[in-house]
């Protein structure tokens, strides 16, 4: 079969922008080059000649020799539009824009249909981890049941840093910065929400589960304080920020985000530093393992590459969980096993939240809960800015215990 030549229009020329430009130099047997560069700031040094950067994005959307176009800047609504009109210009499209992607799931799969033009995007979940294609294409005959992984790069930096080297949150975040790992905004990497566009993605190559962001609830690592972490080395656990997905036996999905304690019998427990993992698990296989770097340039321009490659072949996502006769829905009605820390004053505040506590701690400062809680009453105590705790969760409680209805806001007064 005789390969395409692709024809690079690039946007964005930053840590992985120039990563992809270096891999591409040295990947010989590819027929791909970039053409012209499309960048923001005028006044940035670049680190290769001037001949190929551009500072209007029609340089390269209205090339018609541009049949690929790869788009790698930060800002997720400039990014929708340049994707948009590529599409519709029908220009091959690669990105790693998760939140973009996330937030347009629905416009982005009919812009595909539409226009018939591939929408290529591995770089944008666990980095240099081939997820996204192993659940679209190997698990299409298998039952997938559940995944769960480690899918940020940056709070895994963080938080092994903090836990095995004894530096601070800060310290670890500016480190996770230099190395090119966060976000420009690492609020969207702290606060869980990275993690949260990646899962969206997931479960719809995963399930067929197409949701809107706010739908899957989040929580980050910026609250975990120093009684967490005394807690995980006391009982020789690990906390990492956790994306998991699992069917019921109706076949609902439940999804989620959250900090989970992880023990030395996990597959997750040896993921450290920036690497990302995901346990996949079927019917018939038992369990899968997956283990790369999950963020940084290399490792990002990797899965670009390989989108870019992919495209020479004429592959495209067929998305074929979200064609499946079956339709699987959301449920978001789980309970679970958690450890929440608070101030010593509002000690009395959470109980009422809690299905049953099996243990609770106080200090001269602070105290803990163990105990079960549903994920609707979790959303509704992280909902109240005056509320200050952190969450870290032992495992989704096994079906059959009643779930309470939500507490309304009068629970509080
Ligand atoms: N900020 C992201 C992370 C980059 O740390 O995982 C890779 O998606």
């Amino acid at each position: 079969m005789s390969r395409k030549t692709l024809n690079i229009g690039l946007f964005g020329f930053g840590c992985v922008g120039y990563g992809l430009y270096q891999v591409l130099e040295q990947t010989k047997g590819l027929k791909a080059n970039v053409k012209t560069i499309c960048v923001k700031n005028k006044d940035k040094k670049r680190q290769i000649a001037e001949e190929y950067f551009t500072y209007d994005k029609n340089d390269i959307l209205n090339d018609p020799s541009i049949n690929v176009v790869v788009e790698l800047i930060d800002d997720a609504d400039a990014a929708f539009e340049i994707v948009k009109e590529a599409l519709q210009k029908k220009k091959a499209v690669v990105t790693a824009n998760k939140k973009m992607i996330a937030e347009h799931f629905t416009e982005l799969l009919e812009l595909q249909r539409k226009y018939e033009v591939p929408l290529l995007y591995e770089g944008a979940c666990c980095a240099s981890i081939p997820i996204i294609r192993n659940l679209e294409e190997y698990y299409d005959n298998d039952l997938l049941e559940s995944f769960e992984g480690i899918v940020n790069g940056s709070t895994n930096y963080i938080l092994t840093q903090t836990a095995v080297k004894n530096i601070s949150y800060a310290e670890a975040l500016k480190e996770a910065q230099e190395k090119g790992y966060a976000e420009s905004d690492p609020t969207l990497d702290t606060g869980g929400f990275d993690a949260k566009y990646k899962l969206l993605i997931l479960i719809a190559h995963a399930f067929g589960i197409v949701v809107k962001p706010w739908e899957i609830f989040n929580l980050g690592i910026d609250n975990i304080s120093d009684v967490e972490l005394a807690y995980a080395r006391e009982k020789n656990l690990k906390i990492k920020l956790v994306a998991q997905a699992f069917k019921n036996a109706k076949g609902e999905v439940s999804c989620f985000v959250i900090p989970k304690f992880v023990d030395a019998q996990s597959r997750l427990y040896n993921v450290d530093d920036v690497y990302n993992g995901v346990i996949t698990k079927t019917t018939f296989a038992d369990t899968h393992f997956f283990l790369g770097k999950g963020a940084g340039a290399y490792p990002t321009a990797s899965a670009v590459l390989s989108d870019i490659s992919a495209l020479t072949y004429d592959y495209k996502y067929e998305y074929k969980k979200l064609n499946q006769e079956e339709e699987l829905h959301l449920n978001q009605n789980v309970l679970l096993k958690v450890l929440l820390r608070h101030r010593k004053e509002d000690v009395g505040i959470y109980t009422v939240y809690f299905e049953d506590i099996s243990e609770s701690y106080l200090n001269h400062h602070s105290g803990f809960i163990i105990g079960t809680i549903s994920l609707d009453n979790l959303k509704a105590i992280s909902g109240k800015p005056y509320l200050k705790h952190s969450v870290i969760l032992f495992e989704p409680v096994p079906e059959g215990k009643k779930i309470s209805e939500p507490l309304s806001l009068a629970a509080l007064s």
